[in-house]
């Protein structure tokens, strides 16, 4: 499955002198480890679990599972009967255990230039400590689910690792996200408590997100799921609405965490409104400045549910994935060590948001895991100009670096200048995330931002999978621009064609996968039915990733794509079905479509098909409603590109949209190849005179 030999030509490798001390450091050594990987995964794993701490040994099989519906439950366990706690070992054990507690966790950054903080090993677990205590002064206990909405600053860390500490499940919704999509995963979760922040500055954009959690809130208490507190903490504001808020006028966020410094809001800037409710509300720093920074961890089971976050599925409704904990601890320190090839004095940063998968796996969990110092940053990669980035890999010597196509290709089309100003001779490995790097891209981000020198890491994985299952490792993969490589350890890639065949050599088809590896999903948070039929029943026997695969020559994959209702816009997955049932939310709507149009920065675009009610006519001023509906509904990242009037959608006669025909008139495609299925083929016609031309 693995090629015995990878082609010396046409193919990039990094600079020879990252073979030294690499953790693997040619072809061969890979091909070495990944067999006994396969062949004995017990020993493999059981290998990486003794770097941790455990109250407890398992007493089962070291990974035991069944991936084959016909045979009955889908189900995955890892180490199950041993009991330990994450937060012990990515907090307590580097502090005691292996003495880096002055080591620096985070070097914080925010929005604003200047606005910058550090946090140590040592102060972060006093920190969550204190935080861990608050959150038991409120109620909460192990297996409470709390929700978390905060943009990103450290106290987002420090509430996911005090919720682990008291084993109880964080369910994090970015901030991005609307009131309706948090109070959609509040209730599906049943979380007791909600932690959230006065507001924060996305650029120049004030979000007021308190006045967005209250929203969510009454949305809850409106369909009776009452939640009785919320945990505030004060970003942005620090005198503002100190009366209102009842909150001591300290400027930490917490007596442990280094003073956070200068002007957090310009000074012309507004400040957020707080609306507080005394019922509910509660100052983060008032409960914080009263707690004690000592807490004994929970110890758990290593089944123990760890966290739950939300992704899109086809039908529309969100999934809750459940991931686990000792499983996902192991997978995610392994990955963080072996793909980013982790070296004690690097400074590592991953610039995704810790409200998706990619923060919790790599901002949180796997670089602490490692011990390894990071840059969080708050801001965006333009503000306040597009040399932000590169600035700050100088400043803080960053050494690996890790993001998404979407900011590659925002970046490359402002030219080198910004890039070169800067020296950013502290690179030593470049990754990418979230969807298809193109190999235009690729050549820019290996030959301008890591000067030829950085190997790329084209790391393919999802929300379900937990880490990294198809990837380069930096010093033993030669690359090929666009290709996830080959599969991490433990992971069993297959391509099947529509029948269920695996197909040998080179092939295209569905990508599937043959046995779990420890950081894989558990379940549907509350639906296990859902669970099994999403990725289980179309192909017995394997996990279904929902993505087209090829596999060259070389035994190189490539993934072409999601094959399901699903859009991926700059890396975040939407479902057409999702964004099609905000829009017929409008009295104005009957009926609304929702395909992909490709964009040069944003991978894809939401075309929006929309057939009006009788009486009503399209119009800018609908065209605006409608686009703030899917905000509202959804949030900002659904916003639609492209929403056109049609009186008609392509229907089969069984009355079937067919999308196929909409994605190709989206995309100006005049040839539509076979519609004799169609019902009526004028609606068509129609359709393509009135399309929506590109955005200049
Ligand atoms: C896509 C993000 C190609 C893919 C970690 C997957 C990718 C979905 C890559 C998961 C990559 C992610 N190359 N496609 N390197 N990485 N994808 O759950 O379609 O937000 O199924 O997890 O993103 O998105 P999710």
């Amino acid at each position: 499955m693995i090629p015995d030999k990878v082609p010396k030509d046409d193919v990039f490798y990094g600079a020879a002198e990252l073979q030294k001390g690499a953790h693997v450091p040619t072809f061969e050594k890979y091909k070495d480890m990944y067999m006994q990987s396969i062949q004995d995964p017990d020993k493999f794993w059981g290998d990486m679990a003794k770097d941790f701490f455990w109250k407890s040994q398992h007493t089962g099989r070291f990974l035991d599972y069944n991936f084959d519906v016909t045979k009955g439950e889908i189900f995955t366990k890892c180490m199950a009967g041993a009991s330990t706690n994450i937060c012990y070992n990515v907090l307590d054990r580097n502090v005691h255990d292996r003495k880096l507690g002055d080591k620096v966790a985070f070097h914080w950054e925010g929005n604003e230039p200047g606005d910058e903080s550090m946090v140590t090993y040592r102060e972060l677990l006093h920190a969550v400590c204190r935080f861990a205590n608050v959150l038991k002064s409120q109620g909460v206990r192990k297996g409470d689910r709390v929700a978390i909405y905060l943009p990103m600053v450290v106290e987002l860390v420090v509430a996911m690792l005090a919720c682990a500490r008291l084993g109880a499940v964080h369910s994090i919704v970015f901030a991005g996200f609307s009131a309706e999509s948090l109070s959609d995963r509040i209730m599906d979760s049943g979380c007791s408590l909600l932690v959230t922040a006065d507001g924060f500055y996305r650029g120049d954009k004030l979000i007021n997100l308190k006045i967005l959690a209250d929203e969510a809130l009454q949305k809850c208490r409106d369909k009776g799921f009452p939640l009785h507190r919320c945990i505030v903490l004060k970003h942005l504001s620090k005198e503002a609405h100190e009366t209102s808020l009842s909150c001591p006028p300290a400027k930490r966020s917490c007596p442990d965490l280094q003073d956070k410094e200068t002007s957090r809001v310009k000074k012309s800037r507004p400040v957020p409104q707080v609306p507080w409710n005394p019922e509910v509300d509660r100052c983060w720093h008032a409960l914080v400045a009263a707690a004690s920074d000592q807490c004994e961890p929970e110890w758990c089971e290593s089944e123990d549910p760890l966290f739950i976050l939300y992704t899109s599925g086809s039908t529309g409704k969100p999934k809750g994935v459940l991931h686990t904990l000792s499983g996902y601890m192991l997978y995610t320190a392994a990955t963080f060590k072996l793909v980013f090839d982790h070296r004690p004095d690097d400074v590592y940063w991953c610039t995704a948001d810790i409200g998706w998968i990619t923060g919790h796996s790599y901002v949180t969990y796997g670089p602490l895991a490692n011990g390894a110092t990071s840059v969080l940053f708050e801001g965006l990669p333009t503000y306040p100009d597009v040399s932000r980035m590169w600035q700050m890999v100088d400043k803080y010597r960053v050494s690996k670096f890790y993001t998404a196509p979407t900011a590659i290709r925002l970046l490359m089309k402002y030219g080198n200048e910004p890039v070169q100003k800067y020296k950013r001779d502290s690179l030593k490995v470049l990754g990418t995330v979230g969807e298809p790097i193109n190999p235009e891209a690729w050549h820019w981000y290996f030959s301008v931002v890591g000067d030829s020198r950085c190997p790329i890491v084209d790391t393919f994985w999802q929300t379900e999978t937990g880490g990294h299952v198809l990837t380069p490792l930096p010093a033993a993969t030669p690359m090929k621009p666009g290709s996830a490589t080959f599969p991490f350890f433990g992971v069993v890639p297959a391509i099947l064609n529509e029948c269920g065949e695996e197909l040998e050599g080179p092939s295209e088809g569905y990508l599937v996968f043959k046995q779990p590896w420890p950081g894989v999903m558990r379940t549907v948070y509350g639906n296990h039915g859902r669970f099994q039929s999403t990725y289980f029943k179309k192909f017995p026997g394997y996990y279904v990733t929902g993505d087209g695969c090829r596999r060259d020559k070389d035994g190189y994959y490539w993934i072409t794509g999601r094959i399901d209702d699903m859009l991926n816009v700059s890396g975040h997955l939407l479902s057409t079905a999702e964004v099609e049932s905000a829009l017929v939310e409008h009295e104005a709507v009957a009926e609304a479509a929702v395909v992909g149009r490709p964009h040069p920065v944003k991978g894809e675009s939401l075309y929006c098909f929309v057939t009006l009610g009788d009486g009503r006519t399209f119009n800018p001023t609908l065209e605006a409603q409608l686009r703030k509906q899917v905000r509202e509904k959804i949030g900002a990242i659904a916003t639609p590109d492209y929403i056109q009037d049609a009186p008609g959608l392509p229907k089969t006669r069984s009355g079937k949209i067919m999308r196929r025909v909409l994605r190709q008139i989206a995309r100006g495609e005049k040839d539509l190849g076979d519609i004799s299925t169609l019902a009526d083929s004028s609606v068509v016609e129609t359709l393509f005179i009135n399309r929506c031309q590109p955005a200049l």
